[in-house]
């Protein structure tokens, strides 16, 4: 399965690799997301061009170049580097923003807090505490898992939720369920029959995982802990057959409700070009689709209760969508 990465789609990797960094630098510190949107486009197509780029020129010829990008890429190919990223890597607030929207979600801590009404204290406490778990854990953070390693963690995960309770359902999402040969992080999505969008919240369906994860000492730090959602530090144990001392990861755990579940693995599963796409086909088809529901669009505009879901195949046939694998969903 990891034979994916054929020779030629590192042929335009520099100008790729800088593309998805302003990329998310327009995200995560201007919250620019035309701007990411574009500069995703523009990388997705490229990564795709068969041949090596010469120098703008020929790039603005691609579908979502234009000649703003096709100027840095002239840049990039002359001087082997980009100004602008010179710059934002070096402005130390950027780069902080960046790294903690990234990581940490300190975003969610923050909407917990202000759900629940916390105190100050306890909110400035498990501020101070996220920040000091990135930062013990930054180098090992910014390190792609092989999928060799994303198997093993994939194995443990779905072993030990069964023996907590064989009911559980899990799914290992995002970069790792689309096939690709290393993930920045682990995504797991957990529902129980037990748990609908009509039944009382359950958090105990995840706290129960996550304690579970962490007595065995797979899950080693906590970020951030709600009820429906876990954002935390993982690291499998070095075995006897294999001399490899693994790196800490990130990983998160949402819990789903079981009608919402095939909505969320569809979601998570990605990629996020592939779904603003499914998306947009939907809403033609006169449907609204997001990571909860599929409803359909009545004559005002006005969204419809949601569909019965119970596989993501489910979802596609609604909207008349060819079905994608996961392999195939990178657009
Ligand atoms: P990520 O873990 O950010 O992406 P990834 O798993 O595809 O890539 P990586 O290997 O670097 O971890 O998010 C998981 C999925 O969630 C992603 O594939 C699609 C969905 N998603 C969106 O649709 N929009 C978004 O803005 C984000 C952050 C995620
Ligand atoms: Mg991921």
């Amino acid at each position: 399965m990891s034979k994916r990465k054929a020779p030629q789609e590192s042929l335009n990797e520099g100008i790729t690799d800088f593309l998805v960094e302003l990329a998310n630098y327009e995200k995560n510190v201007n919250r620019a997301i035309h701007k990411y949107n574009a500069y995703r486009k523009a990388a997705s197509t490229i990564a795709k061009y068969p041949t090596k780029i010469r120098n703008g020129e020929e790039a603005k010829k691609l579908d979502g170049v234009g000649a703003k990008i096709a100027e840095k890429i002239d840049e990039f190919l002359q001087t082997g580097k980009l100004r602008k990223l010179e710059k934002i890597r070096n402005d130390d607030t950027s780069s902080s923003i960046n790294f903690l929207t990234r990581v940490t979600g300190i975003g969610y801590v923050l909407s917990i807090h202000i759900k629940r009404l916390h105190s100050l204290a306890s909110l400035i406490h498990e501020l101070c505490f996220t920040y000091l778990v990135a930062f013990r854990y930054f180098e090992e953070f910014e390190k792609r898992i092989p999928r060799a390693e994303m198997e093993k963690m994939e194995t443990l995960i779905l072993g030990e939720l069964k023996k907590i309770d064989t009911d559980y359902i899990g799914t290992i999402c995002g970069s790792y369920r689309r096939g690709a040969a290393s993930s920045g992080d682990i995504d797991i999505l957990l529902t129980h029959p037990n748990y609908t969008s009509q039944t009382e919240k359950q958090p105990k369906l995840l706290h129960a995982v996550v304690d579970h994860l962490e007595s065995i000492g797979f899950v080693t730090d906590t970020l951030s802990k709600g009820d429906t959602k876990f954002m935390g530090v993982c690291q499998l144990q070095q075995s006897d057959e294999d001399e490899e001392e693994y790196l800490h990861r990130r990983i998160d755990i949402r819990l789903i409700p079981k009608d919402q579940y095939y909505c969320g693995v569809l979601y998570f599963t990605g990629s996020d070009i592939f779904n603003k796409n499914m998306r947009t086909h939907a809403l033609e088809k006169g449907f609204t689709l997001n990571e909860y529901t599929i409803r359909p669009l009545g004559v005002t505009g006005m969204a419809g209760e949601p569909l019965l879901v119970d596989s993501e195949r489910d979802i596609f046939e609604y909207i008349q969508y060819r079905y994608r694998e996961p392999k195939d969903r990178s657009e």
